[in-house]
């Protein structure tokens, strides 16, 4: 295991039964507590590829994506939940266990053909991060990677991001 794993994997605390009964909670904020990580982390996020924009997805996704993109000298992109966004947005709908869930993001986010990276915490179904993706591509952008601080593999979220390139920093 690298150290940046083990950094990681270190600061990750598990809660059982949040935010419901059966749930076992990924709390990443002792990982954000420590200067060492956190920098780590935003090094490598920063670092994955040149990009015009990072994306970061609200409300996790926004801690991890800011800083790196102040890092690799990119724009900030936020996607937001339905309503949050105040100028004209496009919208992406995807399903929950029950029910569904829209993310936003401003039409004019990207100038034409950015080259994009969206950044969030947790890939779990991988209904946000497909979203995302279908955001950047009807905003006229260009998806170079979806990286997340963490995967979880048993639920399959990669299986819906065939084709785009992923980078979990840890999988679990
Ligand atoms: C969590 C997490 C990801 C998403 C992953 O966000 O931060 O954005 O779920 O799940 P998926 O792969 O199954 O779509 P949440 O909706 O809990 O929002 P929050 O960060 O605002 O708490």
């Amino acid at each position: 295991m690298s150290d940046l794993s083990r950094l990681i994997l270190d600061r990750i605390r598990d809660v059982p039964d949040y935010p419901k009964p059966g749930v076992l909670f990924k709390d990443i904020t002792p990982l954000l507590a420590d200067p060492a990580a956190f920098s780590a982390v935003t090094d490598e996020l920063a670092g994955l590829h040149e990009v015009d924009k990072i994306v970061g997805i609200e409300a996790r996704g926004f801690i991890l994506a800011a800083p790196a993109a102040y890092k690799a000298g990119a724009g900030f992109v936020p996607m937001r939940k339905k309503g949050k966004l105040p100028s004209e947005t496009l919208d992406e709908s995807y399903d929950l266990e029950y029910g569904s869930a829209t993310i936003e993001v401003h039409r004019d986010a990207f100038a034409p053909g950015d080259r994009v990276l969206i950044v969030d915490d947790v890939l779990a179904t991988g209904g946000t991060a497909c979203a995302a993706v279908e955001l950047v591509r009807r905003a006229g952008a260009e998806v170079v990677a979806v990286a997340v601080l963490m995967e979880l593999a048993f639920l399959k979220g990669r299986d819906r991001l065939a084709g785009v390139e992923l980078h979990p920093l840890v999988i679990v």
